[in-house]
């Protein structure tokens, strides 16, 4: 029989990618929905029409019971989060409900569904579970490159809530025997990307000025320094990890890093446009505490998952601004119609 997998969080970014590899992995996919109306639904419904949706809210555990009852996954993939770090100063407690709380509610609902007890572990058919863990929680950096052992500082609400989540998987890997994991993610990026995300940002910006829709590009902090992979190859590590014989945490990224203004300079460059002309700083885009540097090390995902990112920096930032440009170019607008490419 396929093995069934529910993703939270499909109607973004990675959702969309991780059920486009299980799907050819055979699987069956479940999605969580949330919301009476949520528009970010019907983009799932076109381009992944074979994946089936069932309601429920990191906010609210019986909805989560419910759909862990109703769909009985092998697999359960926890990518649902306000993950813009940003909003995560200005909706702190939500940040913390959602990003961090929604973590021990996605294990609860395994947890009691699996009839797990402190007395009685996990056995074999366990649920296995993944959560979406994240570099922001390395913060101002202890080291680099980051590996699994580097000590987090997070920097940002969103950063405190990722560690939570983190630690509470691994306490319940260790608490209940649970099949529980964490991927420490580094940033990744595509043509689905949420267009608040600076590559996304730039890229559209790209785009739209190229085309005449704009005359300038309004930007924070050109230092920071990001390790950027492409999200096609990173939701690809989820399910490795999840089919690997023991639960371990790893780190998922490049093993390079490029400053915001290298990301400028190259996606100018691949519409042949000249940045300096066009980009203007905003004081007001910069955040209260910054993750300056982030650098992946990941040996241990290589060696032991045989993973390996195939799309280089510069391939993604041309692939992404080429994808806004035909966007931009059919007349697309992304306020009206947020549909994947
Ligand atoms: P994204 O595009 O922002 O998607 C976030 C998802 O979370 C959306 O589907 C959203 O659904 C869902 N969500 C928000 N609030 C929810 C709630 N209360 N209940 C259930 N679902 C809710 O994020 P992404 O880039 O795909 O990232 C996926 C995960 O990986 C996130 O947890 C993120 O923090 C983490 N991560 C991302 C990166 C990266 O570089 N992309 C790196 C490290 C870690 P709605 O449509 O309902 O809003
Ligand atoms: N968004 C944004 N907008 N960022 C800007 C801008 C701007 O106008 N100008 C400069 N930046 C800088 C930010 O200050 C930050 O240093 C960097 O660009 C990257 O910002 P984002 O693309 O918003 O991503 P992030 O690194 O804060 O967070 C992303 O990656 C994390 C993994 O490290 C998100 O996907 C998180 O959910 C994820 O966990």
């Amino acid at each position: 029989m396929a093995r069934r997998a529910l993703i939270t969080g499909i109607t973004g970014q990675d959702g969309s990618y991780l059920a486009e590899d299980l799907l050819d992995q055979g699987y069956d996919v479940w999605g969580l929905v949330r919301g009476q109306a949520n528009p970010r639904v019907s983009r799932v419904r076109k381009l992944l029409q074979d994946v089936q949706l069932v309601r429920g809210d990191l906010l609210d555990q019986g909805s989560l019971i419910s759909a862990v009852e109703r769909v009985q996954p092998d697999e359960v993939y926890n990518l649902g989060a306000i993950s813009f770090v940003p909003m995560s100063w200005e909706q702190a407690e939500l940040t913390a409900e959602v990003t961090g709380m929604g973590v021990l509610r996605m294990l609860e609902a395994i947890r009691v569904c699996s009839g797990i007890t402190a007395s009685r572990s996990s056995g074999s058919g366990q649920i296995r579970f993944y959560q979406a863990s994240s570099s922001e929680m390395f913060g101002q950096v202890r080291e680099t490159p980051q590996n699994e052992r580097t000590p987090f500082h997070p920097r940002s609400p969103y950063g405190v809530a990722k560690a939570y989540g983190h630690f509470l998987t691994q306490n319940y890997r260790e608490s209940y025997g649970m099949f529980a994991v964490s991927g420490i993610l580094f940033n990744h990026e595509s043509p689905r990307r949420g267009a608040e995300f600076v590559t996304r940002k730039v890229t559209l910006g790209v785009a739209r000025i190229k085309l005449g829709l704009a005359s300038e590009l309004r930007l924070g902090n050109l230092e920071a320094r990001r390790d950027w992979g492409y999200a096609g190859d990173y939701v690809k590590a989820m399910r490795l990890m999840l089919h690997a014989e023991t639960p371990e945490d790893y780190v998922i990224g490049t093993g390079h890093t490029q400053s915001v203004r290298e990301l400028v300079a190259a996606a100018f460059e691949a519409a042949g446009l000249d940045w300096e002309q066009y980009v203007v700083g905003d004081q007001a885009l910069h955040r209260p505490a910054e993750v300056d540097l982030l650098c992946a090390d990941p040996k241990k995902a290589r060696v032991q998952l045989g993973w390996e990112p195939t799309v280089a920096f510069e391939e993604l930032v041309a692939m992404m601004v080429e994808s806004d440009l035909r966007l931009l170019s059919a007349g697309i607008d992304l306020e009206q119609d947020s549909s994947w490419p």
